[in-house]
């Protein structure tokens, strides 16, 4: 069965750019209810820990010097089939490829500034989330 929870961040490009509230409305208007939220800054330790996953990757010394350029949201979100409805909202990786009135479509501008993350899997949804928030921190 489907797990009702996922994990996402606002990252540095968006938070940036001032699209904070914008991309929190959308999670809203997708029907997700927030479980946990924080803004902070991950340190290279930090979200080289995150993305360990992508270790071996050839674009992961980029992507653990861009999570750690600046504070991003993470927040926890629950929904019946969450992961899976966050995917289809936030749309591809890659934004050149992600569908209309998709959060990327509106708000990312190349594929590793990508505006927000979600988790892939119900697995990585609860790893990702206790990376992030302790049992006091949810609610
Ligand atoms: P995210 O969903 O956070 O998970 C892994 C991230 O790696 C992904 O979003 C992108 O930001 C980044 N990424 C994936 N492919 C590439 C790539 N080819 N070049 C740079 N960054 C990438």
């Amino acid at each position: 069965m489907a797990g009702n929870r996922t994990l996402t961040m606002i990252k540095p490009d968006a938070v940036r750019n001032n699209h904070i509230g914008g991309i929190l409305s959308m999670i809203n208007d997708g029907g997700f209810r927030i479980v946990a939220m924080k803004y902070l800054r991950l340190t290279p330790e930090k979200a080289g820990k995150f993305y360990e996953v992508h270790k071996e990757r050839p674009f992961y010394g980029e992507l653990v010097d861009f999570m750690s350029s600046g504070p991003i949201v993470a927040a926890i979100l629950e929904k019946d089939n969450a992961v899976e409805d966050f995917r289809t909202l936030i749309g591809a990786t890659n934004p050149a490829n992600a569908a209309e009135g998709t959060i990327r479509k509106r708000y990312a501008t190349s594929i590793g500034e990508n505006a927000v993350h979600g988790s892939d899997s119900d697995d990585n949804a609860r790893l990702e989330g206790d990376f992030f928030f302790s049992e006091l921190e949810r609610f």
